[in-house]
């Protein structure tokens, strides 16, 4: 019988169109291998949807991934729309689709691969072996709590404000999937808060321990953001498991990533309660580079291979795709960002076509 999807693809803007044409290939060729068929149905966001509808997220958009069984996303932003007021900013499309489906669990996976330790900027003893994945609270904390704005006062003077909250709730259903996550791993959860110093970290803190009577196979530690910053360029092996908020996610997911060599090989994936997730590489839209068939794809690959696991419980098509992504390394193709010495530097498109190959042999 075959499994029949329907996925929304958000390709949004600079290197998007790119990296998201060479995963709707890969796809389609999996699909053959596994008996699957996907129904692709394109919907705009960012940047793209300013310029032809002047919304970062049509309420067309939102429809359309509400009523499919997953969504792919490529990146959004460029320079063109940095200086829009925020409402009309690209980023606000996104932050808007992830408030939209109740996305509020990011899982953001980084691994050194064998392949690729040459490229961290880091040691190899200190990067080799290194398994971590970041669990982000992603439509709580500063990003969303109210209020928030730029406000004139009495005097005359503006006042910036932003308001770090996170409700008990929030907490444990972000913390659930934290422990859950980390009971398919090495069992190691490190929470992380600035507990010394913010009142919204002390009920994180709290609230984690008491759950983590419910996962008592489960070792949990807890770190301030300033020194998981740190220990994760120190010593990142300590880590498995991650479960952070919005803010300090967002950055450590970034640091995490580096670890490896390049943010263009780090999928995520955005999960609710109920379907549909989201699933995005961890970089951005890289408008230096746009156009230009520079672009490493192999993230948004590895995005899609997640959205078959995670979202659509087909793990054989995940795991081919992965495999073909390793034997691309092994057979020593590298886009620029993950170049080395004696490696043969290839484009977006021909990684892509070489994928296809490996992917078929
Ligand atoms: C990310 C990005 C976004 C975020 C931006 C583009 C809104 O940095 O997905 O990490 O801050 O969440
Ligand atoms: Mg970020």
């Amino acid at each position: 019988m075959t499994n029949k999807y329907s996925i929304t693809l958000l390709s949004g803007d600079g290197i998007g169109p790119e990296i998201m044409a060479v995963t709707v290939k890969v796809l389609k060729v999996v699909a053959q291998q596994c008996d699957l068929e996907f129904d692709f149905q394109e919907a705009l966001i960012g940047g793209v949807a300013i310029d032809a509808t002047g919304n970062p997220l049509p309420s067309e958009t939102v429809e359309m991934c509400r009523q499919s069984d997953s969504v792919l996303l490529a990146a959004i932003g460029g320079y063109k729309w940095d200086n829009l007021p925020r409402e009309q900013r690209p980023e606000t499309g996104l932050l808007g689709i992830r408030a939209a489906l109740g996305l509020f669990a990011n899982l953001r996976p980084a691994t050194i691969l064998p392949q690729l330790i040459d490229a961290s900027s880091l040691k190899k003893e200190v990067v080799e072996g290194v398994d971590i994945m970041v669990v982000r609270e992603l439509t709580g904390g500063i990003y969303f709590g109210q209020p928030k704005g730029i406000f004139t006062t009495e005097t005359g003077e503006k006042r910036g404000v932003n308001t770090m909250v996170y409700s008990e709730s929030e907490i444990d259903r972000i913390a659930r999937v934290a422990f859950e996550t980390a009971q398919k791993r090495q069992k190691r959860l490190c929470s992380v808060d600035k507990a010394n110093v913010l009142d919204v970290s002390q009920l994180w803190r709290d609230r984690v321990i008491k759950m983590s009577e419910e996962y008592p196979d489960v070792e949990l530690t807890h770190m301030y953001v300033d020194n998981a910053a740190m220990q994760l360029v120190r010593n990142p092996k300590q880590f498995d498991t991650i479960v952070t908020g919005n803010l300090f996610g967002d950055i450590l997911s970034d640091a995490a990533a580096m670890l490896t060599g390049s943010i263009g090989m780090l999928p995520s994936a955005s999960l609710g309660s109920d379907r549909p997730g989201l699933f995005e590489p961890v970089h951005g839209s890289a408008p230096d580079i746009a156009g230009q068939n520079k672009a490493n794809p192999l993230a948004q690959v590895l995005s899609a291979a997640m959205m078959l696991r995670y979202g659509l419980n087909e793990p054989v098509a995940a795991n081919k795709i992965e495999s073909a992504v390793l034997k691309v390394l092994d057979l020593g193709y590298r886009t620029g960002d993950i170049m080395s010495e004696g490696c043969q530097p290839v484009g977006c498109r021909e990684i892509g076509e070489i994928l296809l190959e490996v992917l078929q042999s």
